[in-house]
């Protein structure tokens, strides 16, 4: 008799990240699809991990991160948040921001709690907050602009609520939240003693809109951990490593969690991590960079009469679907066969799946690959 089980995740899936990008391999369509750039990393990033494995860093760096690595946490908090964080007690190494997160959860809430998920959400969210066993209460902002509605938002509160996740600049719709949407959230976590797990692994992408961490909200220190990625600043999502800060109590709980689930991750590449992390002309360049590439996809979407509002941040840009069309996953598919492109829907970022007709294609690829997307897009949209 084969072994029964009951699935944890009965409605989780193949991630449409995945389901994308082997169409797009399939139909050998340009891959506007799945989230990660078409750029090397920094050269002396790959030089120095190249030296640090020749010196014989092989084996397990400490569970919580090396101590040059966290150093160089705290002293770029510092720099672009003002805010002073101690390495030995509150930044926390991972195996990336979905470990960040999925160990925040498992941290802090459990059966009875409720999880506050603004939608569209990213995908890890809901899966590990059901992991944890707390429910999940969505709060959808209403497109086409996004806007964070608080009064709509409060009404989703109940005395159950634990925590809210808050990803900010925002996959996939590519919204910065503005200062007054992050005070009104400030205001609701400390009303009600709430836990704010942000996910702000786009930190270094924005735009126009100025990105404010929460971290450097000083009333919130005891509420907030804050997670973010190296993946998305230095071109190197493939090394999966990234890292958690929150005040010391918070911290300690949360490295509980942590310990278990990888113990540690790459030692190599966090001592090359935070060699480079010293180098903070990166991140202007790496600005302005992606603000030339939203442009320039603009542009080309421009010259076939079309017109876009601009993503705020991240490398994500949203495009519009005819509203008579077929479902957004259908409308991917026959993209990608048709157009040659693969974009991702966004019905997989709510979790009643919502169609809002909106596409996502992310713009971290080279500006004759962007304006050839556009091209046949259009084509193919009329
Ligand atoms: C909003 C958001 N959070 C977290 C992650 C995961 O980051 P990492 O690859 O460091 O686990 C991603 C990756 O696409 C993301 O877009």
């Amino acid at each position: 008799m084969p072994f029964t089980f009951q699935s944890r995740l009965p409605a989780t899936g193949t991630s449409i990240f995945s389901t994308m990008s082997a169409l797009a391999k399939a139909h050998q369509a340009i891959n506007l699809g799945q989230g990660f750039p078409e750029f090397d990393p920094p050269k002396a990033l790959i030089d120095s991990i190249h030296e640090y494995l020749k010196k014989g860093l092989n084996q397990y760096a400490p569970s919580i991160g090396l101590l040059s690595l966290r150093e160089a946490i705290a002293s770029k908090l510092e720099v672009f948040n003002k805010t002073r964080f101690d390495p030995e007690q509150e930044i926390t190494v991972t195996s990336g921001a979905t470990e960040a997160l999925f160990d925040a959860i498992l941290a802090f809430c459990k059966q009875g709690d409720e999880v506050l998920i603004i939608e569209p959400a990213y995908d890890s969210y809901t899966p590990a907050v059901l992991i944890a066993g707390a429910r999940p209460v969505y709060y959808r902002l209403p497109e086409p602009d996004f806007h964070f509605d608080a009064w709509e938002f409060r009404k989703l509160i109940s005395p159950k609520t634990k925590a809210i996740l808050l990803n900010n600049p925002m996959n996939p719709c590519g919204k910065v939240w503005t200062k007054s949407d992050l005070d009104q959230i400030e205001q609701i976590v400390l009303e009600h003693n709430l836990l704010l797990i942000c996910d702000e692994v786009y930190e270094h992408i924005y735009f126009e809109q100025a990105f404010n961490s929460m971290l450097t909200y000083p009333r919130l220190k005891g509420h907030v951990i804050s997670v973010s990625s190296f993946g998305k600043t230095f071109n190197n999502t493939g090394w999966k490593l990234g890292y958690a800060v929150a005040e010391a109590a918070l911290m300690a709980e949360f490295r509980k969690v942590h310990q278990f689930v990888t113990f540690s991750s790459f030692t190599a590449a966090q001592a090359a991590l935070a060699d480079q992390l010293a180098d903070h002309s990166w991140y202007d360049a790496l600005r302005s960079m992606y603000l030339s590439k939203r442009n320039v996809l603009i542009e080309a979407f421009r010259t076939h009469d079309r017109e876009l509002k601009p993503s705020e941040g991240t490398y994500f840009q949203l495009l519009g679907m005819p509203s008579n069309a077929l479902g957004d996953l259908e409308f991917a598919e026959k993209l990608v066969k048709e157009a040659g492109v693969a974009v991702i829907p966004l019905s997989p970022f709510y979790h009643d799946a919502y169609d809002p007709k909106l596409l996502r294609l992310c713009f971290a690829k080279s500006d004759d690959t962007l304006k050839e997307g556009a091209r046949r897009l259009c084509q193919t949209l009329g």
